[in-house]
């Protein structure tokens, strides 16, 4: 295939398109749309349009350097792109198949998201009113937007295709997904987190959840303008990151935890060493002095894992200050509780919780996942003495977060950890337009911490505390 390019043949009527002056019905609409779905009628035309598709993309694989379209740079290499186009141009011309104008874009534009991007969840990944992106399989395709979850109509070729994006998608990070290794974590080259579940696990096809990263950092003030939560609220916080109390985020899936975590951290003097750990890195601490860890998954062989439990212990002896655990989710939560105890106060660590309370049986359960064999009571106290807040956070049905209760830890009282609230949220119904209403309480009492807060020299402005 080394002819010289031919020139375009925009005039040619298309096989997939209705003549001039014809009405575009719904049908032929889908079809020039492939990733969308079509009816019946347009069944013929949309698999002509799929089996040219399919024929190119094998032809410019034969043709491209492969090597060259895994490395990343190549997505922003418009150099590279402009060549792909033109073999498409060339490959099409040989074809002799006539393709209309909107329909010869549309094929180049899919066959450049398949070769150089994640195929046709690339428009979703440019979008940034996209947060989520959830495939069920290679026809449904699911995204959240502005907090809620709505099914696209964009759909892949079939479980093969969506199986190759899978898979580029993990060889990037050096990683593989089949039937032997059917469960991968990823990250994208821009730091979204990605997990892929694939057939016999999942059932109905792969399953593939990238939660996008997000450009944008979002701190405490704009967490206030979202309507999250109260400038009170919010000026409590920060004394409470830099006064060095330990705080424990829990929520949900998607209530904001990380988001949440993020903006915390921002007060935490410059000055102080902080060390992060997590599953699949996703923190992006506004901070200077922080170093990174992030776990690792066995090896095919079922060998070389690296826990969290072993970065804790590991974050231990590299002289931290603090120790921010992204998620905690099993026996390194008997770690956490120990550095908090043991010097590295105004720690952190997100877990899943549907409330405060529930955070603490959570808690309890994953100490006792350490393998450590500890009396509950004795769990119990170390949780106690450790946990100076919990910040409880909610995802509502409008698709809103909000910080809907902080609870401070006062100690144990029969074998019960005491806990009182300082803020809670108090949902009273929703609107005409299904927004969620309510109003943030302060308790109306001083916290216990705040001796401590005026020990460092600050103090909370009483006013924040009157009950309204
Ligand atoms: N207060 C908020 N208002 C609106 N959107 C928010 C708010 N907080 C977070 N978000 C958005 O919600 C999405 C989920 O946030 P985030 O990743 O922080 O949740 P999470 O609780 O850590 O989720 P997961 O349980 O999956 O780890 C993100 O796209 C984020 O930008
Ligand atoms: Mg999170």
């Amino acid at each position: 295939m080394n002819q010289p390019n031919q020139p375009n043949q925009p005039f040619q009527k298309s096989i997939f398109s209705k003549k001039e002056g014809e009405q575009t019905s719904d049908a032929d609409k889908a079809a020039t749309l492939p990733h969308k779905q079509t009816t019946n009628t347009s069944s013929k035309s949309e698999n002509a349009y799929k089996d040219l598709k399919k024929k190119l993309h094998t032809k410019l694989l034969a043709e491209l350097d492969t090597s060259k379209v895994n490395n990343d740079d190549v997505k922003t290499n418009e150099k590279v792109k402009n060549q792909i186009v033109n073999l498409i141009e060339t490959l099409l011309t040989e074809e002799g198949v006539p393709l209309g104008l909107s329909d010869r874009k549309k094929l180049i534009e899919e066959l450049i998201d398949d070769i150089l991007g994640l195929g046709p969840i690339e428009p979703l990944l440019r979008d940034t009113a996209v947060n989520d992106i959830l495939v069920n399989g290679p026809k449904k395709v699911y995204v959240e937007r502005k907090g809620v979850l709505e099914k696209t109509d964009i759909i892949f070729d079939d479980e093969t295709h969506l199986m190759r994006v899978i898979g580029r998608i993990v060889s990037n990070v050096g990683r593989r997904v089949d039937e032997s290794s059917p469960m991968v974590d990823a990250r994208l080259q821009d730091g979204s987190r990605v997990n892929a579940i694939v057939l016999p696990l999942s059932i109905d096809g792969a399953a593939l959840s990238i939660r996008k990263f997000s450009e944008k950092k979002f701190i405490l003030d704009d967490l206030i303008k979202f309507g999250a939560m109260t400038e009170n609220m919010c000026e409590m916080l920060k004394l409470c990151v830099l006064c060095r109390l330990n705080i424990i985020v829990s929520g949900g899936t998607g209530s904001g935890k990380t988001t949440f975590l993020n903006a915390l951290s921002r007060y935490i003097p410059n000055h102080e060493r902080v060390v992060t750990i997590e599953d699949a890195a996703e923190l992006q601490l506004q901070r200077d002095h922080v170093v990174r860890l992030e776990t690792r998954p066995p090896n095919l062989e079922g060998k070389g894992e690296i826990s969290q439990r072993d970065l804790v212990k590991n974050a231990l002896r590299m002289r931290p200050e603090r120790i921010i655990l992204g998620e905690i989710r099993s026996g390194e939560a008997l770690d956490l509780l120990q550095a908090m105890n043991t010097g590295h106060d105004g720690s952190m660590g997100t877990l899943h919780a549907n409330t405060a309370r529930d955070a603490f049986s959570r808690l309890e359960t994953m100490c006792l996942m350490s393998g450590i064999e500890l009396p509950q009571r004795a769990i119990r106290e170390q949780i106690a003495s450790a946990v100076n807040l919990i910040c409880q956070l909610n995802r509502f049905s409008d698709g809103s977060r909000r910080v809907t209760q902080i609870a401070e830890v006062t100690g144990m009282e029969n074998g019960i950890i005491t806990t009182q609230d300082i803020f809670i949220f108090e949902q009273k119904g929703v609107d005409e337009n299904g927004k969620v209403k309510g109003i943030f309480k302060p308790a109306g009492i001083r916290p216990v911490f705040s001796k401590k807060i005026e020990a460092m020299g600050y103090k909370l402005p009483p006013a924040m505390f009157n009950p309204t």
